[in-house]
C-alpha cells in the first residue's frame, strides 16, 4: 500500500513539471490578421495550451515607444474601436513560477475597417397600393471593397445586392416597395456589411402606412315619426379620418343632433325625410355615402271626400274619395257601411276610391274609410249619404 502511494506521489511531482511549461499561446479570435469594424466593441483573448495553474498573461502593442504594456489579463478590450487602435498585438504567457525565458509570445494583427451609418432616404408619407422608393446610402470607406446591403421588412429579407466600393465613394441602394396597411409597425431595415464580414450597420424605419378612409353607414330604428333614431357612421382609414354628416340640399334640422364619433340621434320628425351624407376625410382622400332616411308617418286627419257636382239625388253618381294624411302612401283601405250594412253591390271600389253611378234610395247609408298604414296603424272615417229628407 504504502509502495503505491510513493509511485503515485511520484508521478504527480513529474507532471507538475512538465505542465509548468507553457507550450504554445492561442489568440481569440483566431487567424494572423483579424478585421474589425470601427466603432465597434472588440476583444482579444488570450490562452495557452497547458494546464498551467495559474498562467500569466500581457499585452503589448508593438509600437517605437516605452514597451506598449496594455493589460495583464488575459483579455485586450476595445470598447469602440478607433482606425488609430489598427496594428500588431503581441500576447505573452508564462507561468507563475517560471522564468521570463520561459514565456511564449503570440501576434495577431488587427486591422480596422471602416464605413459610415447607412442613411435612409424615403417619402414621408407611406400611402397604401402605392410604390415608393427608398434609397440606403452609406460612404467613408476605409479597407472595405465591397458592401453587401440587406434590406428586411420586419425579419423578412425582401432583397440583397453586392456593390464595389470605389475609394471613398458613396454607395447607394434603392428599393421599391410596395406598402400595405399591414405593414404598419414593422421596421424596415437596411443592413449594411463590408466584404460579407459579420460586423453590420443597419438604420431602421417604423412604417406608418396611410389609407384611405371606407364608410359603413347604418341607422337604428324602423323609421316612424316620435321615435328615438341613431344613425351611425362608421369609417375606417389612416389617420383617422373625420367624420360629418351634411343633409343634402337642405340645411341640418334642429331636432337630430350630431355627434363625434359620426353618430346622429334625435326623434325623428316627418320633416327629416330627406337624403343625408356623411363624408369621413383623411391626408389620403375623402369618402362619402349617402342615406336615404324615410319617415313614416299616419294615417292621420283621415276623411271621405265627395266629387260629386251635383248635391246628392237619386240617379246621380257618388264618388266618394277616402283621403289621409300619412307616408308611406295606406297598404289598404277597407269600405264598409254601417251599420251592419254590406256595400251595395253596384258599389265599384278600387283603393281610396267608391263609385256608385245611379245612387238609389237603398244606396243610402253611412260610408266608412277605414285606413291600414305598414304600421299597422288604422285611421277611419265616415260619410253620411242620403238625400235630404229621406232618412
Ligand atoms: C483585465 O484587466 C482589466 C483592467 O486592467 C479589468 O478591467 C478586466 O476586468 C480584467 N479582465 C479579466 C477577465 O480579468
Ligand atoms: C442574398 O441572400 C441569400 C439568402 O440569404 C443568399 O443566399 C445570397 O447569397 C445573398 N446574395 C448576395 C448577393 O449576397
Ligand atoms: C449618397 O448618395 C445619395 C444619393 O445620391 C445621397 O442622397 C446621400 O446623401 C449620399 N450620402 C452621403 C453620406 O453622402
Ligand atoms: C424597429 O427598430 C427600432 C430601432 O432600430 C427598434 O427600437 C424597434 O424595437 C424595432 N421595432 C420592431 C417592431 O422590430
Ligand atoms: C461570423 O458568423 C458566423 C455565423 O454566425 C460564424 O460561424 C463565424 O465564425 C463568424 N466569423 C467571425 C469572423 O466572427
Ligand atoms: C358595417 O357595420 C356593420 C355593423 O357594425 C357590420 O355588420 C358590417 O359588416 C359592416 N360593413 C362593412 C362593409 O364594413
Ligand atoms: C354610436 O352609436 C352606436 C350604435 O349605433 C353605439 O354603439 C356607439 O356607442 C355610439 N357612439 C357614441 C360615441 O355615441
Ligand atoms: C290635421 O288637421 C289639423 C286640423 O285641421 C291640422 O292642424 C293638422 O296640421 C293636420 N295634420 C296634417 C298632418 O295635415
Ligand atoms: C271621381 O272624382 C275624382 C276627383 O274629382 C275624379 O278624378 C274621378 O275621375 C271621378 N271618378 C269618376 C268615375 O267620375
Amino acid at each position: 500500500m504504502l509502495w503505491i502511494f510513493y509511485v503515485f506521489n511520484e508521478c504527480m511531482y513529474c507532471c507538475f513539471v512538465v505542465c509548468s511549461q507553457i507550450e504554445e499561446v492561442a489568440i481569440s479570435p483566431p487567424g494572423s490578421e483579424v478585421f474589425v469594424l470601427a466603432g465597434s466593441a472588440f476583444q482579444f483573448t488570450c490562452a495557452c495550451v497547458s494546464s498551467c495553474k495559474t498562467p500569466q498573461f500581457r499585452w503589448t502593442r508593438a509600437t517605437t515607444d516605452s514597451d506598449g504594456m496594455l493589460t495583464k489579463n488575459s483579455t485586450l478590450k476595445f470598447s469602440s474601436v478607433r482606425i488609430e487602435d489598427a496594428g500588431r498585438y503581441t500576447c505573452d504567457a508564462k507561468c507563475d513560477d517560471s522564468s521570463e525565458k520561459e514565456k511564449k509570445l503570440k501576434t495577431v494583427k488587427m486591422t480596422v475597417y471602416a464605413f459610415s451609418q447607412p442613411v435612409l432616404v424615403m417619402p414621408s408619407i407611406w400611402t397604401e397600393n402605392v410604390a415608393c422608393d427608398v434609397t440606403c446610402s452609406v460612404d467613408a470607406f476605409d479597407h472595405v471593397d465591397r458592401v453587401h446591403i440587406s434590406w428586411y421588412l420586419g425579419s423578412d429579407l425582401l432583397k440583397n445586392e453586392t456593390q464595389q466600393t470605389l475609394d471613398a465613394a458613396n454607395v447607394s441602394d434603392t428599393l421599391t416597395l410596395t406598402a400595405l396597411r399591414d405593414h404598419t409597425g414593422k421596421n424596415l431595415t437596411c443592413e449594411v456589411k463590408a466584404d460579407m464580414r459579420n460586423n453590420s450597420k443597419q438604420v431602421s424605419y417604423c412604417l406608418d402606412i396611410h389609407y384611405a378612409p371606407k364608410i359603413n353607414i347604418s341607422a337604428s330604428s324602423s323609421g316612424m315619426e316620435e321615435e328615438e333614431v341613431v344613425m351611425s357612421c362608421r369609417s375606417n382609414g389612416h389617420p383617422t379620418p373625420t367624420i360629418e354628416w351634411e343633409r343634402k340640399g337642405e340645411v341640418w334640422p334642429k331636432n337630430l343632433h350630431r355627434h363625434a364619433q359620426g353618430n346622429v340621434t334625435g326623434r325623428l320628425h316627418r320633416s327629416n325625410q330627406g337624403v343625408y351624407q356623411c363624408v369621413a376625410k383623411n391626408v389620403v382622400s375623402e369618402a362619402k355615402e349617402e342615406m336615404k332616411l324615410e319617415v313614416q308617418y299616419g294615417p292621420e286627419n283621415t276623411s271621405i271626400q265627395s266629387f260629386s257636382l251635383q248635391a246628392i239625388s237619386f240617379g246621380v253618381q257618388l264618388n266618394l274619395t277616402c283621403l289621409s294624411d300619412m307616408y308611406p302612401k295606406a297598404k289598404q283601405y277597407i269600405w264598409t257601411r254601417i251599420p251592419d250594412m254590406a256595400l251595395p253591390k253596384e258599389a265599384v271600389v278600387t283603393n281610396s276610391h267608391l263609385i256608385i253611378d245611379n245612387f238609389q234610395e237603398h244606396h243610402q247609408g253611412i260610408y266608412e274609410c277605414r285606413v291600414i298604414h305598414h304600421s299597422g296603424n288604422t285611421e277611419r272615417a265616415f260619410y253620411t249619404a242620403s238625400v235630404q229628407g229621406t232618412i
